[in-house]
């Protein structure tokens, strides 16, 4: 958590898998008397009581928090420079019509990937130009459905889609279509490395790569970067209007470094066109990929540090470059929603399982023993450690334990032997069928990004706040699941 949103120092863990309060926990998380955790002033046995588990936990006073602290951190440090900024919710972290208007509420937009997505945003009633459609694939009816709610930005991904959102602005009539065209600026960042590279090889954006063009526009020339001849090929179109350059370099950066030379290159993209045509674009958006703890020690991005970080970097650039410098936009998804969340879930089966076994050579057989520790969720809930190897912490919930640590394996029901929600994680060696165990900071891309593999109905998200639960997403059913089967 950033230093304006909590505490900076990591928390004191104990070896016995005891929760302390602090990152990766969400502000509201203590552990009461008995040794059960709270969450906003909600004990998680009377949660699983009522609602059953798996089930997603949003703590909604520390995800407005961080809302408001990313906003009011860029806001500070870009005005000391002397340029204004926004801050888009990525609603692909996880949306909901309580979460939109949570966000919007603490002054945030709404950036969104899809038709689903928007439509969550505009049934929050977000207001059509605090919203942003992204998409490197839409489809006619989510350009057209952008079009008609009147959002504020269209982030186009490709020529191709010009020349469509074009045509659905002239066959609509009316205001030329705001764009903001995606760039890919070969910065990579991720970790707490980024690299750099000239030529993309990937599905987002255009390159800045010149001579890259594959295609053409008018006034663009054959040594053209992709971007610079997309840029040219709006300003060609009296539909269209050219809001924006936007330039998103990865997830989960703790090095804001990247954000700064990404944004340096956005900047002489701007100055080039500026140069050639005259038209200074007025926005350029950063993106998202702001970084969170995920394991007790880990520290946070600071926002109030990036911000100022990148602010006086873009200061800098557009100085060198002559360029008064554009309105600024940001899009953190992660960050916002990410720490807020947990999931919350039930043990079953305890199996201590020998790792290695006998070595085949005479020496004596391994001792190492993991015990895994079954869920009653998993890969389809949280598919991230599959997806991508990420790592996640876990406590036993409902009790302490003074019992000796194991080392203990995290894995799901699913019939699949890579569904492990945590790789190693201490656990007290007591723990047992019917215990609860909460796994920290799974506010983002948990329930996005869920499934029903193996026909597992997805858990309910559950907002808690002063002492109070409510339920924003309710859990599936197997009806659910069933009337979609038209048999
Ligand atoms: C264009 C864009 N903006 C924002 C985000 C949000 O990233 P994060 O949730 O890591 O902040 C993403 C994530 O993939 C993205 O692709």
């Amino acid at each position: 958590m950033s230093a304006s949103a909590g505490p900076t120092t990591p928390p004191a863990f104990s070896p016995t898998g005891t929760y302390v309060p602090g990152e990766p926990w969400s502000s509201g998380v203590r552990r009461g008397p008995d040794g059960a955790l709270t969450v906003a002033g909600v004990d998680v046995r009377e949660l699983a009581v009522a609602q059953g588990t798996p089930a997603y936990v949003l703590d909604e006073a520390d995800l407005r928090e961080r809302a408001r602290s990313y906003r009011r951190a860029f806001e500070a440090a870009f005005a000391e420079v002397g340029a204004g900024v926004d801050v888009y919710y990525a609603g692909k972290a996880f949306l909901s019509v309580a979460v939109a208007r949570w966000v919007h509420a603490e002054g945030l937009r709404v950036d969104t990937a899809t038709g689903g997505e928007l439509a969550v945003a505009l049934r929050a009633g977000v207001p059509g130009e605090h919203i942003g459609l992204h998409g490197n694939n839409k489809s006619d009816a989510e350009i057209a459905r952008a079009l008609e709610a009147g959002v504020g930005r269209i982030i186009v991904d490709s020529l191709v889609e010009v020349e469509r959102v074009a045509a659905a602005s002239r066959a609509r009539g009316g205001a030329p279509a705001p764009v903001m065209i995606r760039v890919t600026t070969g910065v990579h960042a991720g970790g707490h490395e980024y690299i750099s590279t000239a030529h993309e090889d990937q599905k987002f954006g255009l390159s800045l790569a010149t001579g890259g063009s594959v295609a053409s526009a008018p006034g663009a020339q054959v040594e053209d970067s992709p971007a610079m001849t997309a840029l040219l090929a709006v300003l060609a179109h009296p539909e269209l209007e050219l809001l924006g350059i936007h330039s998103h370099i990865g997830s989960q950066i703790l090095d804001p470094s990247g954000f700064e030379v990404a944004a340096r290159k956005v900047l002489e993209l701007r100055a080039a066109l500026a140069e050639r045509t005259g038209f200074l674009v007025p926005e350029v958006d950063l993106g998202g990929g702001y970084g969170i703890a995920y394991l007790p020690g880990e520290v946070a991005l600071d926002p109030d540090r990036i911000a100022k970080d990148v602010a006086a970097s873009v200061a800098a650039s557009s100085a060198d470059l002559g360029t008064p410098l554009p309105r600024f936009s940001i899009e953190p998804g992660r960050a916002i929603v990410g720490p807020a969340g947990l999931t919350l879930y039930t043990v079953g089966t305890v199996k201590p399982v020998r790792v290695g076994g006998p070595t085949g050579d005479g020496e004596a057989e391994s001792t190492t023993v993991r015990t895994y520790v079954s869920i009653d969720g998993g890969m389809s809930d949280n598919i991230r450690p599959a997806l991508y190897g990420a790592d996640y912490h876990a406590e036993l919930a409902n009790r302490l334990s003074d019992a000796e640590p194991v080392l203990a394996r995290v894995v799901g029901k699913h019939c699949e032997s890579g569904d492990i929600v945590i790789h190693d994680v201490l656990l007290p060696g007591d723990v047992r069928a019917g215990d609860l165990l909460a796994v920290a900071a799974t506010g983002a891309y948990g329930r996005s990004m869920a499934s029903n593999y193996n026909h597992v109905p997805r858990p309910p998200v559950v907002a808690v706040t002063d002492g109070e639960a409510r339920v924003l997403v309710r859990r599936e059913t197997e009806d659910d699941l069933l009337a979609l089967d038209l048999g």
